[in-house]
């Protein structure tokens, strides 16, 4: 059932040192290929990192302009801390072995939903087949240095292109987080 993989999905951020399968990551790639996206442009893109070695060194980079003085109070997660709670982690996937990076076509109004729209469904497919995740922010930090740079021009992303999101990939070391309780009086139906 597919509300089963949605409460089942949480973000993760202890992974172990096994690498996903290229066969599972295709199939991630096409549920994220499969995303809704405004207008049906399909703008986006989607460039695979399936490398453990030059993830750490993109999370690396993801974290190198991190600035804590605008941090606001609340914690992320007691089971899963995040670089928000836990100022000693200095890769922002978390050690996971494949990272995820989303493009998106610079002066596109719907640019940021297009990409977590293509996010969401990849967090889920990596749900049903057991692979764990983190959605990660900073795209645009990560790649703003010389190197950051230099990997675009390899993986041929155009000029008017920058990056919005990521997604981490991997296998959970350790037990897989509680589900926070729900906060009241979101939802609302109205029938008249
Ligand atoms: C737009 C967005 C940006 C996020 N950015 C980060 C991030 O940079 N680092 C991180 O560890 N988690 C990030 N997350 C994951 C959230 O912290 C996580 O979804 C939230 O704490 C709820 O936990 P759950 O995903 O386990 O339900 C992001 C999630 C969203 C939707």
């Amino acid at each position: 059932m597919l509300m089963d993989i949605i409460k089942k999905r949480h973000s993760i951020r202890k992974y172990t040192d096994r690498q996903i399968s290229l066969g599972d990551l295709e199939t991630i790639l096409e549920a994220g290929n499969y995303a809704p996206n405004a207008g049906g442009g399909q703008r986006s893109i989607i460039v695979a990192v399936h490398n453990a070695e030059l993830t750490e060194k993109l999370g690396i980079m993801n974290m190198s302009a991190f600035d804590r003085s605008q941090l606001i109070g609340n914690y992320v997660s007691k089971e899963q801390p995040s670089v928000i709670d836990d100022p000693k982690i200095k890769n922002g996937f978390y050690g996971a072995p494949t990272v995820i990076c989303i493009f998106g076509q610079n002066n596109f109004l719907f640019r940021e939903a297009d990409a977590f729209c293509i996010a969401e469904n990849i967090v889920l497919q990596a749900a049903e087949l057991d692979i764990s995740s983190c959605i990660v922010s900073r795209g645009e930090e990560t790649f703003a240095s010389e190197a950051g740079k230099q990997l675009l021009k390899e993986w041929e992303i155009p000029e008017n292109y920058g990056c919005v999101c990521f997604v981490a990939l991997g296998y959970i070391d350790g037990e897989m987080p509680q589900t926070k309780p729900r906060r009241k009086d979101r939802i609302r139906i109205v029938e008249g």
